[in-house]
């Protein structure tokens, strides 16, 4: 019933008596107020005026399940989803359920994760109902080798929904989500496969969306899309924008089999290209200038002897006052 008060709510942007409430949905006045304190607790913020009624305050930032199914606007991708108040790491419970019984486009949203984890071994914080973690299952039919391609769209999808929100976003090869020199989103690609067939793949994407201050470790290279813009925003909004544009560039993906067609777009969002770079790979470590990006994916850096491709690893890009990001 509380889901149902809430629809009301949202309809109507000016107060709601109870009465009317009531008589709408066929409850008393009475239940009409133990639901809105229900509401209330689970965290909207609804103001109720004597004499008035009730009315939704539009900042409440809430993620749960219903407000999930609300806010997608995806055909495929996270029409089937979990919803944890905390776990360990949404792409450890994908694996989970993986083993048995998820779909391909299964999403799942955790409000906490107590262990998340970052590329190379790192970890990955999260702050409680300020950011957003989730990982998106999907089982293609491209060979284990796309998975790099697959992660470089990632990113695009994620850049290209920011920029649509007016947030100048770049990206940071291979899928690092840049605003103003300092990271915003992280993406962490799992992938259970034999030696020709994909079994799954994991997308996992932590966004740091309103999040005010970073530990004095993580200062100097994290930033949040609050302290970017100054704007909260709506962690359901961002989910769903992300989506939508992660939905349309996989299907396109998927139907070239290739990343050659996002080649020329995915260069123009990337801040490596041109520039000076430090490259942490297999080779060892490479100075030198990234001087574009394959058609498999793979960085390709300009070293003062010779042109290598880099498939994955870390990679800098040096700033003007010889900073490297
Ligand atoms: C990175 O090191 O940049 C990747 C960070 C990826 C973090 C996300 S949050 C959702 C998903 N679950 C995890 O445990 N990690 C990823």
């Amino acid at each position: 019933m509380k889901y149902k008060i809430l629809e009301l709510l949202k309809q109507n942007t000016a107060y709601i008596s109870g009465e009317e409430i009531g008589k709408t949905l066929n409850i008393t006045r009475s239940a009409v107020w133990k639901n809105i304190s229900k509401l209330k607790e689970i965290g909207y913020n609804i103001d109720s005026v004597t004499n008035k009624g009730y009315m939704l305050n539009s900042s409440s930032d809430i993620l749960n399940e219903y407000e999930i199914k609300c806010a997608l606007k995806t055909k495929n991708i996270g029409k089937d989803f979990q919803f944890l108040k905390e776990t360990d790491s949404t792409n450890e419970e994908a694996k989970r359920l993986s083993q048995s019984q998820t779909k391909n486009g299964f999403l799942i949203v955790a409000e906490n994760q107590t262990k998340g984890k970052g590329r190379l071994g790192n970890s990955w914080s999260h702050s409680y109902k300020a950011n957003l973690s989730f990982s998106i299952v999907l089982k293609p039919n491209f060979l284990p080798n796309d998975i790099t391609s697959l992660t470089l769209i990632t990113g695009m999808a994620i850049c290209k929904a920011f920029r649509k929100l007016g947030i100048s976003a770049f990206l940071k090869w291979p899928n690092d989500i840049i605003i103003n020199g300092k990271k915003a989103v992280g993406i962490l690609t799992e992938i259970s496969c034999e030696i020709e067939r994909i079994n799954y793949v994991i997308v996992g994407i932590g966004i740091n969306i309103n999040e005010k201050n970073f530990s004095e470790e993580l200062k100097e290279k994290a930033t949040s899309l609050f302290i970017e813009t100054g704007k909260e925003f709506k962690r359901i909004d961002i989910l769903n924008s992300v989506l939508l544009e992660f939905e349309e560039i996989y299907g396109s993906f998927t139907e070239h089999g290739s990343f050659e067609p996002f080649l020329k777009e995915y260069e123009s969002l990337c801040l490596n290209i041109g520039k000076k770079i430090k490259a942490i790979s297999k080779q060892g470590t490479i100075y030198g200038t990234a001087a574009g990006v394959s058609d498999k994916g793979e960085l390709i850096i300009k070293s003062d002897d010779n042109n290598i491709s880099i498939v994955s690893g870390e990679v800098s890009v040096r700033l003007q006052d010889g900073r490297y990001i």
